[in-house]
């Protein structure tokens, strides 16, 4: 078996290129695992393909190794932020510029948003001023296709902290904290947030570390499902797969993020749901259906690397990795499998730390059989 090496132990808080925090994503891959595989199973040059890109981790740490991207996800959520992190203003002086130009605009349309047209459960989250504000930036930011800017509002929307657009409110997914900060105690909680300063402070925070990098590589990231387009028809021959699937419905990807969905015009993130989150048999049948499909893209030998959970669901431990594992020995598929690493991940790094269902991550590396 190849060895694969990852490190995925320290925390990359302060040291990590800043535009993967732009906003939050649940099940986001650690970008220092993003960055050893890229590292270790591709070369300055290659094509890096992520059929199920979320936040954009993998896109963007190949990207700035060098490497020519293709990323796609399902979800308009992820693909904002992905698009938003492959195509980023120029410099910190050019997004302010957008910025102000953006708000100018925005500014002229806040009298005439309607609330009214809002649903209930949104209006909950916000001060009726910062709201209206709020969405009229979208409708701009939107319009104009300003990822880069829209993912920084999306970052601020909701949280408990005065740098951001809600009332108290948890971050990584939007429940209210009113038991905790109720309005009567903490009514400073619940005032008009001014968006502007806001945003500002966050598109500044957003460059407070970044690298040189090279416009001139290729980043194509679209909105596609990943077992229904041919995202892959347009671009140069792949060198790499480096992706982790939707294992299981262990992750909402929808109602988590069912807050930052609205404003990018989602009305029903049930619906959506019911996609990015595959149950077990669908996971398999999709990948049964994926892995021919991939390899026929690759050159012979060339590594596809998966990064899967094992699930525990109502007390049944379900060994996804080994289960993909058994369906690429027992098929005839294009791939074999070369290599397998599995490590816990610690309580903090979870997306949810209450969270149990999933307990450690696993990656699966395949060659193209020749
Ligand atoms: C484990 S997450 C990927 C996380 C990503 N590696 C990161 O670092 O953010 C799986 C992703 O698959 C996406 N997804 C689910 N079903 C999909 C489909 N049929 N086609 C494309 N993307 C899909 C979800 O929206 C989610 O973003």
């Amino acid at each position: 078996m190849e060895k694969i090496r990852v490190d995925w132990r320290e925390s990359t808080l302060y040291s990590e290129c800043s535009w993967h925090q732009l906003a939050p994503y649940i099940g986001r891959m650690k970008s220092s695992m993003a960055h050893s595989l890229v590292a270790q199973f591709t070369d300055v040059g290659d094509t890096v393909y992520d059929p199920f890109c979320g936040a954009g981790t993998v896109a963007l740490e190949a990207w700035r190794a060098g490497r020519h991207v293709v990323a796609g996800d399902l979800s308009p959520y992820a693909y904002v932020l992905s698009k938003a992190k492959l195509n980023p203003p120029k410099d910190v002086n050019d997004a302010m510029k957008r910025l102000r130009m953006c708000w100018a605009e925005a500014t002229r349309q806040v009298p005439s948003i309607d609330l009214r047209r809002v649903p209930r459960w949104v209006r909950a989250f916000f001060h009726p001023e910062t709201l209206r504000e709020t969405i009229a930036v979208r409708n701009v930011l939107l319009g104009n296709q300003e990822q880069f800017l829209l993912s920084c509002l999306l970052g601020i929307l909701h949280h408990w902290r005065p740098g951001f657009l809600s009332y108290p409110s948890s971050h990584t997914a939007p429940y209210l904290m009113d038991k905790r900060y109720p309005r009567t105690r903490f009514p400073e909680m619940y005032e008009y947030r001014e968006v502007y300063p806001r945003l500002f402070a966050k598109v500044q925070r957003a460059f407070a570390r970044t690298s040189e990098i090279d416009w001139k590589l290729s980043r194509i990231v679209e909105q596609v499902d990943a077992s229904a387009g041919d995202q892959t028809g347009r671009c140069r021959k792949l060198s790499a797969i480096i992706t982790s699937p939707p294992y299981m419905n262990s992750l909402s990807y929808a109602r988590d993020n069912r807050l930052r969905l609205w404003f990018l015009r989602v009305d029903d993130h049930r619906k959506l749901e019911r996609v990015l989150s595959p149950r077990k048999n669908q996971f398999l049948a999709m990948m049964r259906c994926l892995l021919p499909k991939w390899s026929s893209l690759l050159s012979s030998g060339a590594p596809c690397l998966l990064v899967l959970g094992a699930v525990r669901k109502q007390g049944k431990y379900h060994n996804l990795p080994q289960e993909v594992r058994q369906l690429v020995r027992g098929t005839n598929c294009g791939f074999k499998v070369t290599g397998l690493c599995s490590s816990v991940i610690p309580d903090g790094r979870r997306a949810r730390v209450t969270c149990r269902s999933t307990r450690e991550d696993t990656i699966l590396l395949l060659r193209k059989r020749s």
